[in-house]
């Protein structure tokens, strides 16, 4: 394909190993959730999305397909676009003939998912410049040198801002505003605070793919690292944490065991929690003021009618 192209810059950061060794030490164990993510890891997330109990894709595409004319409007055509954390670059699709972009710029640190998905993309839009790279966002966002002058949109859609805490939230925006510029546009998905109920059946989907996608993060552990660990000796926990406003996601050990990689030994206490996820939660209030602190200023918001999810659409001041 001519359209594409591929730029590895994902950065010397802190591999599966040391994470996982760095992350089982801790007293609160606990593993990065962008490991989550190698490529059954993605089609897992991707099979997720399809669930009836996991509303945010679903709400969050109606809103773009509802406001894709408005939002280019509101944001002008021809800007570079930047996704950060892209997948399967499904929802973009939505977007693509609106905004009519310079370049389209899918990052994602799968770098093989990103490889198909972009190929597939740039099959579907000849148009379209590609120029698909290797990221791990929670670090840098480097921007290919053969990507064109001109202002910037980034997208970050299906609230994966929620996997930060407060701090490294505010810290991604500090990023994205460096990448964008002056006059830079932010148009971000993220998911609002609700029912209990809701909340909870999302992350606890009765086909069990919420759960093997926990479990995978072992299943990774297992075969890269070749550590002596059996999956089974853990089960998938999700519940709302409504003190601090967020999802949690954790294995529970299902028996007291010792899981060993290459000379070390971790313990594990039946009932152990081992901390993999947050997704925090965000009134309207809540995110435009963060924003505001980072940079930001809100230029328009879109709230689907029953209140599950919100998108703002943000200017880099
Ligand atoms: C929850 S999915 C969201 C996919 C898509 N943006 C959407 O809204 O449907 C998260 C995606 O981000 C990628 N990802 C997770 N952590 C990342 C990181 N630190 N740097 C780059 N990509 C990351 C994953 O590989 C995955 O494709």
């Amino acid at each position: 394909m001519e359209n594409v192209t591929f730029h590895d810059h994902k950065p010397d950061t802190l591999s599966l190993y040391d994470a996982v060794v760095q992350g089982l030490s801790k007293r609160q164990k606990s593993i990065p959730p962008k490991f989550f993510y190698d490529k059954r890891g993605s089609e897992l997330f991707d099979q997720i999305c399809q669930q009836p109990e996991y509303y945010l894709p679903t709400v969050e595409r109606r809103m773009l397909e509802q406001n894709a004319a408005e939002i280019a409007e509101l944001a002008g055509r021809g800007r570079v676009l930047i996704e950060p954390g892209a997948g399967s670059a499904s929802k973009v699709r939505l977007l693509l003939d609106a905004l009519q972009p310079s370049a389209f710029v899918p990052m994602d640190i799968s770098f093989e998912y990103l490889k198909s998905s972009a190929t597939v993309l740039a099959e579907e839009y000849p148009w379209l410049s590609i120029r698909a790279a290797c990221v791990d966002y929670t670090h840098s966002l480097p921007v290919p040198e053969n990507v064109p002058q001109g202002s910037r949109l980034l997208f970050f859609p299906g609230s994966s801002l929620g996997n930060f805490n407060k701090q490294e939230a505010c810290e991604f925006l500090r990023l994205v505003h460096n990448t964008l510029g002056r006059g830079g546009m932010l148009l971000i998905g993220i998911d609002t605070k609700k029912n209990h109920g809701l909340l909870n059946a999302a992350y606890n989907d009765a086909a069990g793919l919420t759960a093997e996608f926990n479990l995978n993060l072992l299943h990774r552990v297992q075969n890269e690292l070749h550590a002596d660990l059996d999956p089974n000796n853990f089960s998938h926990s999700a519940f709302y944490n409504n003190q601090a406003g967020r999802i949690e996601m954790h294995l529970i050990s299902k028996l007291k065991h010792t899981l060993r990689i290459d000379g070390h030994a971790f313990d594990f206490e039946e009932g152990e929690y081992l901390h993999t996820e947050n997704s925090y939660k965000y009134s309207p209030d809540e995110f435009i003021s963060m924003a505001a602190l980072n940079g930001f200023q809100s230029r328009r918001y879109w709230v689907d009618d029953q209140g599950m999810f919100a998108i703002y659409l943000l200017q880099s001041e």
